[in-house]
């Protein structure tokens, strides 16, 4: 390992970029099938729209939409949000939202007025590599719940609660990534009951919502236990991730705090997306656009699921997502991922291992995650027959 400069602060030791170094590579060799990023396929990106709405924006409101905006929110893209989330169960009024620079900030903005170096903090076992890296960065101290098929076991919060002195529990109900697991109603309902009679925090982070491909949807957390949860949602999947735009709505006292941190940051979120988010909403396109991206998911994950069914060899696992944009699988003892992933990468197929997944490091070696929204499903079927060969030659 190289040496550490002598000038790089203590959190620092907590930054392993060597995941995320590996996933982006990946990205960027030519012919290389990737399953490794949470990306949104390119063609699902609705460009002449959006071009059409830039263009509106600007003739409309011109000089007013390049100027400074307020850390809130362009306050119409806030009033249009309120309304958007309402049939997630989610009443509030439109001071309540609050845009950030996407879904990712508002983890950092909760993590820095919340965590103090030390603090206790719970996620699901395995969570969002970039939430981990984000507590990790506040040298939180980090619990795993553990999870199963219908999501974060809520005896196993309720254990972790009394054990450690929690300061929040982040969690992703629905279409969890890295899992694709969606926590059920009944769990729902146990967790928002724990949360209120405990007086206890979550972090809600539901930027899947939107990608249902079969089932009905589920109320949200926040709907349970509106006083004990900061969501979050994000524009990323249904609008572009590239326009970096997400929202969080939090209790009074922590929205009010989250936003002074963010003046330390990123000030606002670009005034001129936040414009065009706000016809995109406003103007009906979000809801015009949505089914295609539906359905071109539903397609790809339906591929996905029936090749794995086909070539995984003995022993493997896969989940069994209802939307989202990850399949989890898992392997038997004496699977090693890694090697799995150094195998498959020669032959230019890329997936993430699952221990980047936990925050303790030594769990997940068994695991690994495949996006299936950005490959075409001929990609897919190829790539899943190579990934097969590589499962079968790491065990
Ligand atoms: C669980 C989760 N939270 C947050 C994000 C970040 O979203 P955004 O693009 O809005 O920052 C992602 C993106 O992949 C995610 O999977």
């Amino acid at each position: 390992m190289a040496k550490r400069h002598p000038l790089l602060a203590d959190r620092t030791e907590t930054m392993n970029p060597s995941a995320i170094r590996e996933l982006l590579k990946s990205l960027n060799v030519p012919g290389m099938i990737s399953g490794a990023g949470g990306f949104p396929a390119a063609d699902s990106f609705p460009v002449e729209v959006i071009r059409g709405l830039i263009d509106k924006v600007l003739r409309e409101k011109g000089a007013a939409v390049l100027q400074y905006g307020i850390t809130e929110g362009y306050p119409p893209l806030r009033a249009a949000l309120a309304e958007y989330v309402r049939e997630r169960g989610i009443c509030c009024s439109p001071e309540e939202v609050c845009v950030s620079t996407g879904a990712q900030t508002a983890i950092d903005a909760a993590s820095k007025i919340l965590l103090d170096p030390g603090d206790c903090m719970a996620v699901e076992a395995p969570t969002f590599l970039a939430a981990l890296n984000v507590f990790r960065a506040y040298q939180a101290r980090i619990i795993a719940v553990e999870s199963d098929e219908e999501g974060a076991i809520p005896e196993d919060l309720e254990r972790v609660l009394d054990a450690y002195p929690i300061k929040f529990t982040y969690l992703i109900p629905t279409f969890q990534n890295p899992t694709g697991r969606t926590l059920s109603r009944r769990r729902r309902e146990k967790v928002a009951e724990i949360l209120v009679r405990r007086g206890a925090l979550a972090v809600e982070d539901d930027p899947y919502y939107e990608l249902r491909y079969r089932g009905e949807a589920l109320p949200t957390l926040k709907s349970f236990a509106p006083d004990n949860v900061i969501y979050l949602g994000s524009l990323s999947k249904v609008f572009s991730p590239g326009m970096r735009l997400g929202y969080y709505i939090a209790p009074p006292p922590f929205q009010e705090f989250m936003t002074t941190s963010r003046q330390a940051v990123d000030v606002h979120a670009g005034h001129l997306a936040q414009a065009a988010a706000d016809e995109y909403i406003r103007g009906g396109h979000l809801k015009a656009c949505l089914p295609s991206i539906v359905e071109l998911y539903r397609s790809r994950l339906e591929t996905m699921l029936k090749t794995l069914d086909d070539c995984l060899p003995e022993g493997f696992a896969r989940s069994n997502p209802d939307g989202g944009m990850f399949v989890w699988i898992s392997g038997p003892a004496g699977f090693d991922a890694v090697k799995a992933q150094r195998e498959a990468l020669s032959k230019k197929v890329a997936f993430v291992p699952g221990g980047a997944f936990f925050a303790d490091a030594s769990r997940g070696g068994n695991t690994l995650r495949l996006n299936f929204t950005l490959v075409p499903e001929d990609k897919i079927r190829e790539g899943l027959a190579i990934l097969a060969e590589a499962l079968a030659s790491a065990l």
